[in-house]
């Protein structure tokens, strides 16, 4: 099996593990990506009674809305029992980066609204210290200039994601080469720079649980 089949594989068996966290008749938060396209698949086969999905991005929007799955209004839904989403990296804390499929902002909304967030990876996403991943800012833009001198004060390397604009009309900047020993501290340093609009680090509301392929991941170390 290839690196990618092998992926594959474990986003599925994620996706169907988070299958057990469903309630009947709540509200669903719905992240967005390839693992998560998997869970949307799920509910289009089982069709669950649900009261609707809050989405994080349009392109979950059209998968939910194919599924035949109403679409609610985080302003009109209040609190969301659980949240499914992936992550680009994962550690042992539950602390993750997120973004790679631009969606970072909305995701980060709903994980906040959520009272439980089930993060659902493959095995390739564990790290035990996160920033091999480039970590994701969302900016406005006229401030890209900005907040990229700001980040490589910080010791980053950010690179513009060009072409790209997020749902909300913002740009991307992937910040290379960042070892992150502190995610707290760091996704707060950042949430602080003028322009920035969200930080893919979600450090400070991190998941509640995650499946790695299947297997739930252990508790952290104390
Ligand atoms: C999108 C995200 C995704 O959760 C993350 O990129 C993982 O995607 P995939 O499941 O395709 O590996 O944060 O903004």
């Amino acid at each position: 099996m290839n690196h990618s089949a092998r992926g594959d594989a474990g986003k599925r068996a994620a996706a169907e593990a988070a299958w057990a966290f469903l309630e009947e008749g709540t509200v669903l938060g719905v992240g967005t990506g390839s693992t998560v396209r998997y869970f949307i698949e799920l509910l289009a086969q089982r069709r669950p009674r649900l009261e609707g999905a809050v989405s994080s991005s349009e392109q979950t929007s059209a998968l939910l809305r194919a599924a035949g799955i109403p679409l609610l209004d985080l302003n009109a839904t209040g609190p969301i029992p659980l949240y499914v989403d992936g992550a680009d990296e994962c550690d042992p804390w539950r602390r993750l980066i997120k973004g790679g499929g631009a969606a970072l902002t909305r995701e980060k909304i709903i994980a906040e609204a959520a009272r439980r967030f089930v993060c659902i990876i493959d095995p390739s996403k564990r790290v035990d210290v996160l920033g091999r991943f480039p970590l994701p800012v969302e900016v406005i833009p006229m401030a890209r200039s900005l907040v990229a001198r700001k980040l490589v004060e910080l010791g980053g390397q950010p690179v513009w994601r060009d072409g790209v604009v997020t749902d909300n009309g913002n740009w991307i900047l992937d910040v290379h080469n960042l070892r992150i020993g502190d995610p707290v501290g760091l996704e707060r340093a950042i949430d602080q720079i003028p322009g920035v609009v969200t930080v893919g680090l979600f450090a400070r509301r991190p998941a509640d649980l995650v499946l790695v392929g299947g297997e739930r991941m252990p508790e952290p170390p104390p």
